[in-house]
């Protein structure tokens, strides 16, 4: 399938059918998510993939309702880091050498910049940076899924305090940051038969200095 025929066949679903998303597909959904680009390389989130129902029961009390963090086939929760210390520049420093196979002294300057650049964030400024990326990484998300031909419905309506109580995130120096049912539509979501509503192309892109 077509990357835009995949974008425009999907949707946020509202209602989801019983059926399970089998273990392979999934995990290539996520394999293709770890390939997002995120600011400096960090990476600065993790994707908690929920399936047992008793956890799922808990989260729903957070969740104003919406009862397809239950019926789905699996609940995935991007939840962004809190914190960034040190370690998490020297994690990703001593990855990156490893990777390109050099010395780490070799990104000694790059990961001077890195840490002056967290140095400068306020506690508030960092979740709300590293928030951003998982964001994008929801998008690489929805759009691998669509071209898998699963469904999925991002969300934000949920209570990220309730979530972080119950997933035990604030230990981690984790914080819910989106969340995102994942499964197969129901054959009676009659949100399946909307028509998209988009922006015109000409009020969304502007061409400039042609
Ligand atoms: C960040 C984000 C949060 C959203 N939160 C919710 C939500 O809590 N519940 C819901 O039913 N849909 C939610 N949506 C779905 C949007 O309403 C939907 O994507 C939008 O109306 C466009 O429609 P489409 O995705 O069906 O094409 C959310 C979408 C995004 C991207």
């Amino acid at each position: 399938m077509k990357l835009t025929e995949a974008l425009a066949w999907r949707y946020a679903v509202k209602a989801f059918s019983p059926r399970e998303v089998e273990a392979e597909t999934l995990r290539g959904i996520l394999e293709a998510t770890r390939m997002s680009a995120s600011a400096y390389g960090l990476q600065p989130y993790r994707m908690l993939v929920i399936q047992a129902p008793e956890v799922r029961r808990q989260l729903l009390e957070h969740s104003y309702g919406q009862d397809k963090v239950l019926h789905s086939s699996h609940l995935v929760v991007f939840a962004a880091h809190t914190a960034l210390g040190t370690d998490a520049v020297d994690h990703y420093i001593q990855r990156a050498a490893a990777s390109r196979n050099v010395p780490v002294s070799e990104l000694d300057a790059y990961a001077q910049q890195i840490q002056g650049a967290l140095a400068r964030m306020s506690a508030a400024e960092l979740v709300a940076w590293t928030k951003n990326q998982a964001y994008l990484a929801l998008g690489n998300f929805l759009t691998a899924a669509a071209l898998a031909r699963v469904d999925t419905c991002p969300m934000e309506g949920f209570d990220a305090a309730g979530y972080d109580r119950v997933l035990g995130l604030s230990q981690q120096q984790l914080t819910t940051a989106v969340i995102c049912p994942v499964g197969y539509r129901h054959a009676d979501d009659p949100h399946a038969g909307y028509p998209k509503v988009r922006k015109p192309f000409g009020e969304m892109v502007a061409e400039l200095g042609q």
